[in-house]
């Protein structure tokens, strides 16, 4: 029940903090290259267990993999975030390097391992996990729908004036403000279309700000944000750890799933003790399958930019 997360910037420790928070994991272990980084978010987080209830150990090491022998899910969030007017897609030449880099150090130390990638470009980061780690595809999992599931949500209860609680939805697709597909067609609320409710132009509204969401807090924060990032994370790693097998969109490989082979793409996933372990396959509309593959080719085309 042990918990890696590579990176303790704004989003390595929303991530571990939230996981510390939900009690589920025995140890969650911080690492970061800036010296002592790391280890000082362990300990400020630490010193919040008395106060938030929780007994999940956090400890922080700067560059020792030693220290995450033996864990469950490693988490990649190590890398450079987008300044505002970025796309995501500019953050290929630095965040590639890294990834690799610590993709390699975390399966020397734990073999059995499941991985998390955050770092942007996500799907293209999460594409060269898979090129290069020789890991089995169910245990290379991209985190982008989760958040962008979420942000989409978090719109859809604004423009109904609805409790969040009430509202069901999905994103798919790219994580990138252009390649997303918030799914309106099957999005709920209480079981009942949000197309019963709300006007075209207002479901065009959603849409939009959905696929924006990221640069909208990039642009009011300075940087990208890590509140949600983070707890959309965990509810991923509980979902492994705690085997729920909870249906998750994630970016993962695909084998000729929703027509796409040799790329990895947010998709619906019910996620368990093994990782990924069921793609599911939901009826699109002819409109949602053109943008799905409009958003394939774009991703294509930024790994094209990798060096593998
Ligand atoms: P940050 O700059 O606050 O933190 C990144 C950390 O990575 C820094 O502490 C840095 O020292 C560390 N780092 C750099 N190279 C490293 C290496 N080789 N080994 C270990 N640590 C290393 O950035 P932030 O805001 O936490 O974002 C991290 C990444 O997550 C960015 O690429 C960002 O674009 C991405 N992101 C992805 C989201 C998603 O939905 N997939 C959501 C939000 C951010």
């Amino acid at each position: 029940m042990k918990v890696t997360v590579v990176g303790a910037g704004a989003v390595g420790a929303s991530c571990a903090e939230y996981i510390a928070m939900k009690n589920f994991a025995s140890e969650v272990v911080l690492v970061d290259i800036k010296e002592g980084f790391a280890e000082g978010k362990a300990m400020d987080l630490m010193q919040t267990a008395s106060l938030n209830g929780f007994d999940t150990k956090i400890t922080g090491t700067t560059g020792d993999y030693s220290k995450t022998a033996g864990s469950k899910v490693a988490v990649i969030t190590s890398g450079i975030p987008r300044k505002p007017g970025m796309t995501r897609e500019e953050l290929i030449g630095i965040n590639a390097g890294i990834v690799k880099e610590v993709a390699a150090n975390l399966i020397k130390h734990s073999p059995e391992v499941i991985i998390i990638v955050v770092s942007n470009p996500m799907d293209t980061m999460t594409y060269l996990v898979h090129k290069t780690s020789g890991l089995p595809k169910n245990r290379i999992i991209g985190m982008g729908g989760a958040l962008d599931s979420a942000r989409f949500k978090y719109r859809l209860a604004e423009a109904l004036d609805a409790p969040i609680s009430d509202i069901d939805g999905m994103v798919i697709a790219a994580h990138s403000d252009t390649g997303m597909l918030p799914l309106i067609s099957k999005a709920t609320r209480c079981g009942v279309p949000v197309t019963e409710f709300l006007s075209e132009e207002k479901q065009n509204y959603v849409i939009e700000e959905t696929k924006v969401g990221g640069a909208t807090l990039t642009k009011l924060l300075g940087t990208s944000a890590w509140y949600a990032p983070g707890a959309a994370v965990s509810v991923l790693v509980q979902s492994i750890l705690c085997d729920q097998k909870k249906m998750i969109p994630c970016s993962l490989l695909l084998d000729g799933e929703y027509g796409q082979k040799d790329i990895c793409l947010g998709v619906p996933a019910i996620i368990g003790a093994n990782g990924a372990e069921k793609i599911i396959e939901i009826p699109l509309t002819d409109a949602e399958k053109a943008k799905f593959a409009t958003s394939a080719d774009a991703v294509r085309t930024v790994n094209g930019d990798l060096k593998l």
